[in-house]
């Protein structure tokens, strides 16, 4: 087999990967389900379903492939520029059979535009460039369509997950040295443009929780009267914790002394030792000020996820460059809850920072902008029309999230009040003068 035979396999191979994900999501509900909407902050199943069909054909059957339209006439329905989620129920979607045929008709053209295309030479196939692409995008909404199923009512759908592979004592904070680090990538083939370029960032000396912040924790804060006092948040924070009404982490209620919470359809005690999820930003930077601590910056966090203080080059994992298994991290919707901390030792970092990558996406106190020398690629839409003061940075992916949709380098981004996603946190903090030396 050749070099392009074996990317091709492997393209492949991921494009049927994240189709069987989207089939197990889409199949384990009725037709009624998939067209309703669970949530005003989400669009119904059906029109994921059918909008990574739409985006698979306009970029690879059309602008790879050259071919002919499928379907031309939706375009407009699964553009997500022109309706708001909230407003997707009322439009003529395809129905839950027109938009699994529409999907296969799409796949079989995708699979022979990939069989004739060179993956060489112009920057949209080069190294398969637009099918990863593509199969980031599948896999996004993959798990977003996982964050719709945690907002339906009713009995659990999906297979229950097996146990956390390990289990290792994890507590306190690391110190990482001040200096340059490489931050972003120009090397990693199917970087999308807010990762690239690399670019040398100086960070000065702190100092990073060794794990994501737990159920355990956050229920002190609560106990503490954490959503009682204004003194721990910031002002726009504490406007939206009165507005929203928040008084804990989203699907917890209280369960005697202590707390429950259902995860897809399934009621339990919290476990103290999982990480916490579903926490907004205002909520995470409470915390870390009641803890008398802060969020990482961007910077610092991929410092921590990446830097290798021995080789003085960032990784494109913690762990090293292969690419996630398993025991690395907690990514994949293998589990469908994040692992108690200490479940991923094999994941750890060289400083020894633990589930940086997978278990919950970590808030960090950066607004999303394009690094020095950004260029959008290939499309505006993707990243840039995001930049700016009104969304946060998350970053490592959750417990949701595909090994091909997360890397050291990989960018999320949301409105600092979102917490349907599942988005959890670690703290930092400045050295104190005797750690520093
Ligand atoms: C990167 C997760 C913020 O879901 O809005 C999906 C990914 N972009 N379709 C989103 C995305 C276009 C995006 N996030
Ligand atoms: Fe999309």
């Amino acid at each position: 087999m050749t070099e392009t035979e074996a990317l091709r396999a492997r393209i492949a191979a991921q494009l049927d990967q994240s189709r069987s994900r989207t089939t197990l999501l889409t199949d384990a509900v009725d037709t009624d389900d998939l067209v309703m909407q669970h949530s005003p902050l989400m669009s119904p199943l059906v029109w994921d379903l059918a909008h990574v069909g739409n985006q698979e054909e306009l970029w690879l059957v059309r602008d790879v492939g050259g071919r002919e339209p499928v379907r031309s006439d939706i375009d407009n329905l699964y553009d997500a520029f022109q309706h708001p989620r909230a407003s997707r129920p009322a439009l003529p979607l395809l129905s839950p059979t027109e938009a699994r045929a529409y999907n296969r008709v799409v796949r079989d053209k995708v699979l022979d535009v990939l069989d004739g295309t060179p993956l060489s030479g112009r920057p949209l196939v080069a190294d398969g460039f637009a099918f990863g692409m593509v199969v980031q995008h599948e896999q996004q909404h993959d798990e977003t369509m996982l964050a719709t199923h945690q907002l339906r009512a009713g009995p659990a759908v999906l297979p229950a997950p097996p146990p956390p592979p390990a289990k290792v004592v994890v507590a306190g904070d690391v110190l990482v040295l001040g200096g340059r680090f490489t931050m972003g990538t120009s090397v990693e083939p199917w970087a999308l443009d807010n990762e690239r370029p690399a670019h040398e960032v100086d960070v000065p000396a702190f100092l990073i929780d060794a794990a994501p912040v737990t159920n355990g924790q956050f229920a002190q804060f609560i106990a503490d009267g954490g959503y009682d006092r204004p003194d721990w948040w910031t002002p726009e924070g504490w406007r939206h914790r009165i507005h929203a009404d928040l008084g804990a982490p989203m699907h917890w209620r209280r369960d005697g002394d202590g707390w429950a919470y259902t995860r897809f359809g399934v009621t339990s005690t919290v476990v103290a030792e999982e990480p916490v999820v579903h926490l907004c930003f205002h909520e995470a930077q409470a915390y870390a000020a009641w803890a008398g601590k802060r969020l990482p910056t961007e910077a610092e966090w991929e410092k921590a996820a990446r830097y290798d203080p021995a080789s003085g080059r960032s990784r494109r994992y913690p762990w090293g460059d292969e690419p996630p298994r398993p025991r690395h991290a907690n990514l994949g919707q293998r589990h469908l809850s994040p692992a108690p901390v200490g479940a991923y030792p094999y994941g750890a970092s060289p400083l020894g920072v633990h589930q940086l990558i997978g278990d919950v996406w970590e808030w960090v106190d950066t607004d999303f902008h394009g690094y020095p020398g950004f260029a959008a690629f290939p499309y505006r839409e993707y990243s840039e029309v995001f930049f700016g003061p009104t969304y946060k940075v998350l970053r490592g992916g959750s417990f949701g999230t595909d090994p091909a949709a997360c890397r050291g380098t990989f960018r999320n981004w949301d409105y600092p009040i979102r917490r349907q996603i599942f988005s959890g946190f670690r703290c930092a903090r400045d050295p104190r003068p005797a750690e520093a030396a």
